[in-house]
This record gives structure tokens, sequence and C-alpha cells, in this order.
């Protein structure tokens, strides 16, 4: 009988430890599953340093952790999509109000995964390689296709013409080359659209290569004239806004071109700004000031341009048709026939629970168009 180990988050603001943890069991709709990679994503940082700022409803020990990939052992009695010896990549969301905590947390070597937010992992791809997906492509596919954010048509397999796209529209994706960024400028690219991103000129090549027809540099402070200039024409549909301070420049944009809706995928300052010890201190007044103040201001200017600009919760593609629509009907496709490439590209970093800690520290030092990944 195989025994089961988490990468345990004990109490707020500690250091993850790896010990045994309960073998989870599937339900009906779900299936357990032998995690061989996982990756980190901000979320799991914030979770850790800043206590119970985010996430106040998650009991601790906790067990963070939402992309995984690995071998299907066992599947509920609802499930036909998969069976044992598969292999897959899901989006774990034990961090969610209402779910099983422990059971769907990514950081343990058993897992259960929803059937309906897993897709197989073709032959050629690595687990490595195809776990930096699940949180990234959920929330860009919340954001874009939800008819509460951008209400984008949905992926078409048909590729479009110049002029259907022009006619459809374009999207912006501000933070191309964040790990949300860079599966929505491929979902939007899909979804017939021209696309156009920011990102530093050393990943300008890169957001080309995965489908943005416009480019520019997010720290030049000309940026958002830069893009009106080279979007004048075009239709502008939306704006996603990802990366920390996203949110002003975005609706700025969206109210030059004509968008009527932003989707805000960040908060508008970091986080990482706050102490790890908790409590009152000047530093996490001045955060939290900072905070209210940009959110607010961003709410203002987004009124007196009539753009509905609201804040993406990653996992609630969960509870409506996008989840389906992503998980179970385009990605296996696009991933089988590579009309979705899996970035941004991974790094592992190490071996093991042990470096999944490692992982979050080195995730909190700053990427670049990177994933970072440990296999089990
Ligand atoms: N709301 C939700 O449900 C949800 C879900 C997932 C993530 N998020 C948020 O989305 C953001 C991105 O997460 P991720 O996992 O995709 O990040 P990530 O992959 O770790 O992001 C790294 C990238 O961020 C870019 N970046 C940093 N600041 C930026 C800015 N101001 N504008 C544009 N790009 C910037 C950097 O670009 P260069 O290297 O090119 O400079 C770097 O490549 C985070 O704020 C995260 O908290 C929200």
């Amino acid at each position: 009988m195989p025994t089961n180990t988490a990468a345990w988050l004990p109490e707020a603001r500690a250091d993850l430890v790896v010990g045994p943890a309960t073998m989870p069991e599937p339900g009906p709709e779900e299936m357990l599953v032998r995690v061989r990679a996982i990756a980190v994503n901000p979320l799991d940082d914030v979770k850790q340093w800043t206590g119970d700022l985010m996430y106040r409803w998650l009991p601790y020990p906790a067990i963070l952790g939402e992309d995984v990939a690995g071998e299907v052992v066992g599947v509920g009695s609802g499930v036909s999509r998969f069976a044992p010896g598969d292999r897959v990549v899901g989006y774990a969301v034990g961090m969610e109000r209402g779910r099983r905590h422990l059971a769907e947390g990514g950081f343990q070597e058993y897992v259960v995964l929803r059937a309906d937010l897993a897709a197989p992992i073709p032959d050629r791809l690595s687990f490595e390689e195809v776990v930096v997906l699940p949180l990234a492509v959920s929330t860009a596919a919340t954001a874009l296709f939800q008819s509460d954010h951008l209400a984008l048509p949905h992926p078409d397999p048909s590729p479009s013409t110049a002029r259907a796209r022009a006619d459809r529209g374009t999207v912006v994706v501000w933070g191309g080359s964040t790990s949300v960024g860079s599966n929505a400028i491929q979902l939007a690219a899909a979804s017939g659209h021209r696309v156009a991103t920011t990102a530093s000129p050393h990943n300008h090549e890169r957001m080309r290569a995965l489908g943005a027809d416009v480019v520019a540099d997010y720290r030049d402070p000309a940026v958002v004239s830069q893009l009106t200039a080279a979007l004048r024409g075009d239709r502008v549909v939306g704006v996603l806004a990802v990366g920390t301070g996203s949110a002003r420049p975005s609706v700025a944009l969206a109210a030059a071109t004509g968008a009527a809706r932003v989707a805000l995928a960040s908060p508008a300052v970091s986080f990482g700004d706050l102490p790890r010890r908790g409590g009152p201190s000047l530093r996490a007044m001045s955060t939290m000031m900072r905070l209210g103040l940009s959110t607010s201001l961003t709410q203002l200017s987004a009124r007196r341009h009539r753009i509905d600009a609201r804040f993406v919760w990653g996992s609630s593609l969960m509870t409506n048709e996008v989840g389906r629509m992503l998980w179970e009907d385009h990605l296996p496709a696009a991933l089988a026939d590579g009309r979705h490439v899996c970035a941004p590209e991974a790094e592992v970093v190490g071996d093991g629970l042990e470096s999944v800690q490692t992982a979050l520290d080195r995730l909190r030092a700053g990427v670049s168009a990177r994933k970072l990944v440990v296999r089990l």
C-alpha cells in the first residue's frame, strides 16, 4: 500500500515542512494522481508570506499548490475521460473556498484532481514541460472568456485570415511574459484576435512567437502612447492587465483606444513589500494605504471613461462553461497538435518535495518568462 507525503505549510508565514499525509480518495467526478512535477505560483508565495491576508478560510496545517502533472492511479465512478496509467496535467483547487483543502492541495505526492480541470499529456511532452500551465492558463481563460470579463468568443481550431482577425478586433495582454500573459496571448490569438502585449525587450521575440502582433516595453514611460499609436485604426475589444501595477496603465490604454472592458489579474502593489512577521508596522500600513489608493484611483478612472474593470479570480472557471471549454475541448486538442505551447518555459529547480520551498524562495527573488518547477 503506497503512502503519501506532502510539503506542509504548518502555520502562517512558516517555511514548508515535508512530512506524512493521509492518502486522499477521489470523489465521483475526480481522480487520484501520482504527482511527477509541480510548479509554483506567486499565489503560493503571497499566501506563505502574508499569512491570512488572502485565503483566510484555509486552515493550518495547509497544503498549497495549484499546478501538477502526473499519472492517474484511480478514478471516481463518474469519470470516463481518464483511466489509471494516463499521463495528465491539471489544476489542483485545494486552496479554494469550499474545496477539500488537504486532498486537493498540489504540493504532495498523491493529489485529488477534478477530472473537468485536467487534460491528457501528449507523448512528446514531459511532466516538467506541461506543468507550467494549470493556474496560468485557467486565469487567462477566465479573464478572456468569462461573460463578466472580456467575454471573447471561444477558441476556434480553424486558422483565421489577417482580415478576419482585424474584423474580430484586438486584445491587449499587459504583461505578456508572465505565466498568465504567455497563455493569454495564445488563447486570444486562438480565438481569432490580433494581440498586442507588453514585456521587457529581451522577451519581445518570445511574445511574437506566441502570437503577439504588437509588442511594447512596459517600463518605457511612453508605453501607453506608443501602444495607442500602434493600435490606431484597430477595434480594441478588451485589455487583460497582468503584473503588479498593470491596472492603471491598462485602464489608461483602454480609455485611449476605446476598449470598454479591462480584466485585472494583479494587485496594485507587491505584497512582498509587507514584512513577513505580520502584525501592525509602518511598512504594512504604507503598503495597504498604497493598495487602497491605487485601487480607488483605477476604479475612478475606469468609471469616468465608462470602462468595466473587474478583478479576475482564476479559479472561477470551475463553476461555469469556461472550465470545460478550456480543459476538455480546447487544451487536449491544442496541446496535441502544437497550437498551444507550454509557456513560459519550465526551469527545474530541484527534485523532491524539499525543493518546493527553494522554488518559492527563487520565485520571490523574481523570474523572467520562466516557470519554476520541481520534479517528484
Ligand atoms: N487573479 C488571479 O486569479 C491570478 C492568478 C494567477 C496569477 N495572478 C497574478 O498575475 C501576476 C502574474 O502571475 P504569473 O504567475 O503569471 O507571474 P510570473 O510568471 O511569475 O511573472 C513574471 C513576469 O512578470 C513580468 N512583470 C513583472 N512586473 C510587470 C509589470 N508591471 N507589467 C508587466 N509585466 C510584468 C516580468 O516580465 P519581464 O521579465 O518581461 O520584465 C516577468 O516575466 C501576479 O501578480 C499574480 O499574482 C492572478
